[in-house]
Formats: C-alpha cells, structure tokens, sequence
C-alpha cells in the first residue's frame, strides 16, 4: 500500500511502535507474518491482496509472504523478504528492492526468508518463548506449523497472550496520523453515500446502487473496508444479497466505507427511500434511531464503558417504540429482560481502524479486556465493545430498528416478553425493512468527535440527496 500522509515520518513511526512492543514483551523474540495471496479457482489466479493488519501497523509493507522478527533484548528487528527473481521481474515488474522495503519500514537488517527458519529453530533450542498473534487464515496456520515445526492445532494454542494485550493497547489509541488516515477513507465514504442516494430510484437494482458506490472508491486507488451492503432488506444485517429490484416506497440501507490505501477503514451507513420522499411511518421509525444515535454519541466519553452507552441506548429506542405502541412497560425493564433485541439485535457499536471491527482477530480482549466476560444474552451479545472508553479510540455508532418477519414469527410464537412488546401491533411493520444510522467517531479528552465530512443525516438533508443529480466519479477529493 502507498499514498502515505505527507508530514508524516513513517519509517521512524513504525520503528518506535516496534521499539515500544518490544520493550513491553521483554523477552523471547516476536513473530510477525504477513499475509500471502490467497488463489481464488488456482494457484495463479488469486484475490486481491491484502496484508495482515498488525504486519501493516509494525511495518507498513504491503506485499505478500514477508515476515519480520523482533528481538527484544538486542533491540532490533529483521525483515525477511525473497529477492525478486528475473520471472517476478518478467511477469510483475520490477518492484522495490528488499533494502528500499527495509528502509520504508524502518528496519536495518533484510534477511533471505529461509534464515527466519534458523532463527526460529536457535529460539527453540535456547527455550526462547516464541510469541505470535492468532493466525486467522489457513495459509498462516500452516506456515507457523511449518516454521515452529508443530501442529496446526498447537499453532492456534501457543499464540502469546502478552502479545496480544500489548498490541492490543496499542492499536487502541490512535494517532494523529491515523485520524487522517480513516478521515481520507471517509471523504471517499461521503461520496459513495451521497452517489448512491441520488442514484436509487424505483426501478433500480441493488446491484447498480453497489457498482456505483465501488466505482467511486475504485477509481480513487480504494478498496471497499468490507462487503457493502446495499439493500431494500435492511433487516438482514449482512445482507449479501444484491438480486432485489428496488420499489417504489421502500428504503434502502447503505453500509459501506472506502478503506484508505494505507488500509485504514470507514463504516458508515444510511437508509434512505428509494423515491426521495420518507412516509410518515417511515420518518417516525427513522427519527427514532437518529434520537438513539445523536444521544449515544453525546454519551461517549473518556470513562464511560460503552455497554453504559448501549444500554442508554436501547433504553431511548423502547421509549420511542412505545410512543409508536410497539412496545409497553417499563424501558429499563424491557431493556433488561432483552425485550429490545426485537427491534435492535445487535451492538451499539465496534472498535474500528486497520479493520473494520477493529482487531476481531485478537478477541474480547479489545472490547472487553481480560476481566469482564461477555453476555449470552441475545442482542447483548453482538455487543463488541465494552470496555471504558479512552481518548483516542474510534468507535462506530450504529443503532438501527428493524422488523425481522422470522424473528418476529418466532418470539411471537413463543409469546416472548408479551409484557413489553405488542404483537398485534408489529405485525402491522412486518414487511417494513429496517433503518440503521451509522458514523465513526473519536473519542477525545472531554467527549467524541465524529469524523469525516458531514453525510446527510437528518430527514431534510436526505431527502435534498436523494433529489441531486449523480455526482461524477472524479475529480478526486
Ligand atoms: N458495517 C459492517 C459491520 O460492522 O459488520
């Protein structure tokens, strides 16, 4: 990956993050592993690439199969690289020399990639501890086999818990430069919103609406942070389905960020009707969630644990629903009991930086810490952070109220919280879809701050979106 922020020192930014990690582990040497190219039908024909995402916070490369060591009593490090053969300069070009890699990453000492075999079997020999992350991908699980000269199954149970709550810590806590990082993604997230609010129309398909928004990222060196979603059925939360034609009268949910080229992630979503105009239903569910979503931000702050903010949330929703006689009762009760998670079955947000669920790959130790377990309950548990919150996190906000016809059929049957929640009455929104509102925020000394440039949000500012006409896919912002 390239097109760094210009002002910033880079090879000295990773080389103090190494320089930090290292001295909180003290002993043994670390492994990191980049990531390698994953064949998509053979072995030459392979998905886009994209590194492992601790390997680009230590070293920035963005190239398949490197490897790196650090060692922290002798406080270094050693890239290990393959030199690039005639056949890779025939076949890819000629690319930067494995010095110019070591340089742009900050790291004195490039090895061959079959040394790191020797000093991994020295480390062993000497009764080093080995530490590296969890691998989550095959390919790693059986490179780190081969390298520790183990199983794939003691591979996933020696990974280093001190290395994971380190980096954990961390890649909490972003910089300056990052913040500038995730704000370029959003500029770009910004116009794939606002192209695809003045793009739908009734008649349009789901899969124009999704091109559209990737040809604006595409087209300025940005892959899409995940999957978007760009559907008529905002109740299903993933939904990966992009078959539907869109009609007249239905809302359409967008959740979809441009990742920046040094990798960092936006998330951000909007629901907004397929014709330009909300109906009186649809703006009452929608300012409901925009109630939820401008108090949970104004809750976020340095010392506040965001299960608080989740709860504060879903508490404000049952207040909302029971003005629309979908709900009844006590919120903090019906909030308790899980009454809610009718409506809103998942978390009020996530950590968010080089992923889009910031670090998944190290577990509840980002949102939850070593301490507090997670919840079973349903709803509660797709609740991925927890934790106080600290300044310099970035988080997304993301409530949403959806009406889920097997969800809805299920509970009913069961007459589940019957106290709370009025049947007869949700039936009648039961093909209604669902509304979620989404923006990324940081959390500063004194509050939050959400970042990015200002994607319409409120009713009047959506439905003067949805009236534009498409913006063109340059010039770059
Ligand atoms: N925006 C997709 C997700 O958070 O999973």
């Amino acid at each position: 990956m390239s097109d760094k922020s210009a002002g910033h020192n880079w090879p000295e930014i990773y080389r103090r993050r190494r320089e930090r990690i290292r001295d909180r582990i003290g002993d043994g040497v670390i492994l990191w592993l980049g990531n390698s190219l994953q064949p998509r039908n053979y072995e030459g024909n392979t998905y886009p690439f994209r590194q492992n995402s601790h390997f680009l916070y230590y070293a920035g490369l963005s190239k398949p199969e490197l490897a790196m060591l650090s060692f922290p009593d002798a406080g270094r490090d050693i890239l290990f690289a393959e030199s690039p053969g005639i056949d890779t300069v025939i076949w890819n070009g000629p690319g930067p020399s494995n010095e110019d890699l070591a340089q742009d990453a900050g790291i004195d000492a490039v090895q061959d990639p079959r040394r790191l075999q020797t000093h991994l079997d020295l480390a062993r020999k000497q009764e080093r501890p080995i530490h590296y992350l969890p691998p989550y991908s095959a390919s790693s699980i059986y490179r780190l086999a081969a390298l520790l000269k183990t199983g794939p199954e003691e591979v996933k149970t020696g990974v280093s818990e001190i290395l994971m709550e380190e980096v954990s810590k961390q890649r909490s806590l972003k910089s300056e430069a990052e913040i500038e990082q995730i704000e370029k993604a959003l500029s770009v997230t910004d116009r794939m919103h606002r192209a695809c609010m003045a793009a739908a129309r009734p008649g349009a398909r789901e899969i124009e609406l999704s091109g559209l928004i990737q040809s604006i990222a595409l087209s300025r060196n940005m892959q899409q942070a995940f999957n978007p979603i760009v559907t008529v059925h905002g109740e299903v939360l993933h939904n990966d389905s992009k078959e539907t034609v869109v009609g007249d009268g239905r809302l359409v949910l967008n959740d979809s960020g441009a990742e920046s080229p040094m990798g960092y992630a936006s998330d951000i979503t909007r629901t907004f009707p397929a014709n330009g105009k909300f109906t009186d239903i649809q703006k009452e569910i929608y300012q409901i969630v925009l109630r939820v979503q401008l108090e949970a931000i104004d809750m976020a702050k340095p010392g506040v644990t965001y299960r608080d903010v989740h709860t504060a949330a879903c508490g404000i929703m049952v207040d909302g629903l029971k003005t629309l006689g979908l709900m009844r009762g006590d919120a903090a009760e019906a909030v308790e009991a899980g009454a809610h998670a009718l409506f809103f079955p998942h978390g009020i947000g996530h950590m968010m930086g080089l992923d889009v669920h910031d670090m998944e790959d190290l577990g509840d130790i980002v949102g939850y810490g070593k301490k507090e377990p997670r919840s079973g309950q349903f709803g509660l548990k797709y609740l991925r952070l927890s934790r106080p919150l600290e300044p310099g996190f970035v988080l997304t906000v993301e409530p949403g109220i959806y009406f889920i016809p097997a969800l809805i059929d299920r509970w009913q049957s069961e007459r589940r919280h019957e106290a709370f929640i009025n049947y007869d009455r949700v039936r009648d929104f039961v093909t209604f879809g669902g509304i979620r509102i989404e923006d990324n925020i940081l959390v500063t000394s004194s509050g939050s701050k959400v970042l990015g440039p200002p994607i319409p949000k409120t009713i009047p500012e959506v439905e003067e979106a949805c009236g534009c006409s498409i913006q063109p896919v340059w010039p770059p912002v």
